[in-house]
């Protein structure tokens, strides 16, 4: 393992495939979501102990309501079951836990032990844990909108004022931006997460389906990440006597 690696300030992680690694294994889908948790709480503690600062996880979107009552319940029985467990743990280890996504129409059970979950750990100051829950990086976009536009109204912010900054501000919560995304099981696309913080992410997409997406994956997406060259619209040259 190479010590020297350049460790990614905000990681996000979509993750993806527990479906697909069920169905290979002759199981149910919920199974791999059951394995899948499994896997999260490992992956967590392997990012933060090998430096990562905030760690972005998008585990239910806005549209995955659209998926059946039985699998979307099991999902919303298993957040409740880890946020309680494994999740509350992180309190001891100095990591904050955040939310980012709209409350309606999560279960009253769901919101209440994310409430706790955000309650006990709010004054660690270590890790933060952003947990995207019922997340769609437009509804995040339009919710900020929606903020904006009654605090100019009441007179609390200026049209004139409203920057990057501020509008971050604005939104679930004031994190720094993404400096890499990885969504597991090989798909190509985005589904909506941090849209507004991936601006300048670097994107990896390996065919890993999440429950197997171990330390030994995590460790090669950092070495994936030091051989990007990060140029956020600047120039950049190989020999500097160019
Ligand atoms: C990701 O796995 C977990 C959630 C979206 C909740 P999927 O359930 O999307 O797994 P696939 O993509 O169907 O394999
Ligand atoms: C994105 O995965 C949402 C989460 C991982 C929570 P999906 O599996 O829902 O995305 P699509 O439908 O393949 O785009
Ligand atoms: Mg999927």
């Amino acid at each position: 393992m190479d010590g020297n690696l350049k460790i990614p300030n905000h990681i996000g992680i979509i993750v993806d495939g527990n479906g697909r690694w069920a169905q290979n294994k002759g199981l149910s889908r919920c199974e791999g979501h059951k394995a899948g948790a499994k896997n999260l709480k490992k992956i967590i503690r392997y990012a933060f102990s090998r430096g990562v600062k905030v760690l972005s996880i998008y585990v239910f979107s806005t549209e995955n309501f659209k998926r059946s009552d039985e699998e979307v319940n099991y999902l919303m029985d298993l957040f409740v079951q880890s946020f309680k467990n494994e999740f509350a743990k992180l309190k001891e280890e100095n990591v904050k836990i955040v939310f980012s996504g709209r409350k309606k129409p999560l279960p009253n059970k769901v919101l209440k032990t994310m409430d706790k979950l955000i309650l006990d750990t709010q004054n660690n100051t270590g890790y933060t844990l952003n947990i995207c829950l019922n997340y769609g990086g437009h509804a995040e976009i339009i919710d900020a909108v929606k903020k904006i536009s009654s605090d100019v109204k009441d007179n609390l912010l200026s049209i004139d004022l409203i920057d990057e900054k501020i509008f971050n501000k604005y939104l679930y919560n004031d994190l720094p931006p993404l400096d890499f995304l990885i969504r597991t099981s090989g798909e190509l696309r985005l589904s909506n997460f941090m849209l507004w913080q991936s601006s300048y992410a670097e994107l990896y997409f390996p065919k890993i389906y999440f429950p197997d997406f171990n330390n030994e994956a995590f460790e090669e997406s950092l070495i994936e990440y030091n051989v990007r060259e990060r140029r956020f619209g600047g120039i950049k040259y190989e020999n500097k006597n160019h």
